[in-house]
């Protein structure tokens, strides 16, 4: 019996399809923790700041064929900054029940918490909480999760030690480390190159653009984003390296900047999209083959007839500050998602100052 959302499963499939290097040691060891151990409820947590890699690591290590296997229910559940626990609870519960289609906050049910446990009751449960910012949601969300000797486990991951402090049963939490230098100029030559190889003469910048982005995997990210799209040209390199220069990674601010970076990069019509994007709840997926509509409602159509909508879907892609969720092959069968993270940079209220407002 699996319960897998599909929705879930199908955005499982493009992170595995999408370049990860690095904590291999780390996807074992959590492996091991889930597959092996107590039989009594275990907590996995997953600790380190925001665009660590967290998330993805998490989605590794649930999507991995031997976990899929060991588990009769699978669950994923995004907790973010969603205070309302009753509604994350019916998240989990209609996943359990494979139910897929969308609710709203009518449709929850006072005994969900009573009815995910009787569901969960007598088999070998997987949940993944991702994004846990504080103890009482944690306790609040396991509270129907029923003890039984069955080797069932939760997957936590969280910005914040305390969190994971809180949730741990035997395990300790898992603080996980900063990219290596050898690693990080891999993930951005990938990102940049895909199977082919850097030329020679832009090695050297590259791997000093590398190194500048500290490890962090958002950041290689949003910059491989940046020069995947320019010229592959020294100069036009050095030109980003300068940019970067000046930032140290330390703090959100310093993230916010740098997906400011990678949106400057971004064509004008592809701006005003992502900002239209940025515009629809968190958790919406939205088809790409509606998106032409949704430009057009917006007043974007005339900019939009100069280059086709896949043209722009594919600029967005590339520019790392969506993801593209894959239900076929044929790209207007997909749905674009803004990546989390430029979603709280940019929730509706703040877009304007980050994005319009300079
Ligand atoms: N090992 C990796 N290899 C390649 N890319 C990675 C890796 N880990 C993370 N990334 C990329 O870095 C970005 C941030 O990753 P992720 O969302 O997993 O971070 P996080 O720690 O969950 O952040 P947050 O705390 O904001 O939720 C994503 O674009 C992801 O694709
Ligand atoms: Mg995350």
């Amino acid at each position: 019996m699996k319960f897998l959302d599909e929705l879930d499963a199908i955005q499982l499939e493009t992170t595995v399809g999408q370049i990860i290097v690095g904590f291999e040691e780390e996807t074992e060891w959590i492996i091991r923790k889930l597959t092996s151990g107590p039989t009594v409820i275990d907590v996995i947590s997953i600790v380190g700041m925001p665009g660590l890699g967290k998330t993805t690591l998490a989605y590794r290590v649930y999507n991995d064929k031997s976990i899929v296997d060991h588990f009769d229910v699978c669950t994923w559940c995004t907790v973010d900054q969603e205070r309302n626990d009753k509604k994350l609870l019916q998240k989990v519960f209609n996943q359990v029940i494979g139910l897929k289609e969308k609710f709203n906050e009518d449709d929850i049910d006072d005994d969900v918490v009573d009815k995910l446990r009787k569901k969960l009751y007598g088999h070998r449960y997987l949940i993944v909480l991702d994004d846990m910012w504080d103890t009482a949601t944690f306790d609040e969300l396991t509270r129907p999760f029923p003890e039984l000797r069955k080797g069932s486990r939760v997957i936590l991951t969280s910005p914040k030690k305390e969190v994971a402090l809180h949730g741990k049963c035997h395990s300790d939490p898992l603080y996980l480390r900063l990219l290596r230098s050898e690693e990080s100029w891999e993930l951005l030559e990938k990102r940049v190159f895909g199977e082919e190889r850097c030329p020679n003469e832009l090695k050297d910048v590259g791997e000093k653009i590398a190194r500048k982005c500290d490890g962090l995997p958002l950041i290689l990210d949003l910059i491989g984003g940046v020069i995947s799209r320019k010229e592959k040209k020294e100069a036009l390199w050095v030109e980003v390296l300068n940019n970067l220069s000046s930032f140290i990674f330390k703090d959100e601010e310093e993230v916010v900047k740098v997906i400011q970076l990678s949106y400057d990069h971004l064509s004008d019509h592809v701006k005003s999209c992502l900002v239209c994007l940025a515009s629809y709840p968190k958790d919406e997926n939205i088809w790409i083959c509606e998106l032409k509509d949704l430009w057009i409602g917006d007043g974007l159509v005339e900019q939009i007839e100069m280059k086709s909508a896949e043209e722009l879907v594919d600029e967005l892609i590339l520019s790392s500050l969506v993801i593209k969720v894959l239900f076929s092959p044929q790209l207007k069968e997909s749905t674009l998602n803004i990546k989390e993270y430029v979603e709280e940079m940019t929730g509706e209220d703040k877009l304007d100052i980050y994005f319009h407002g300079r």
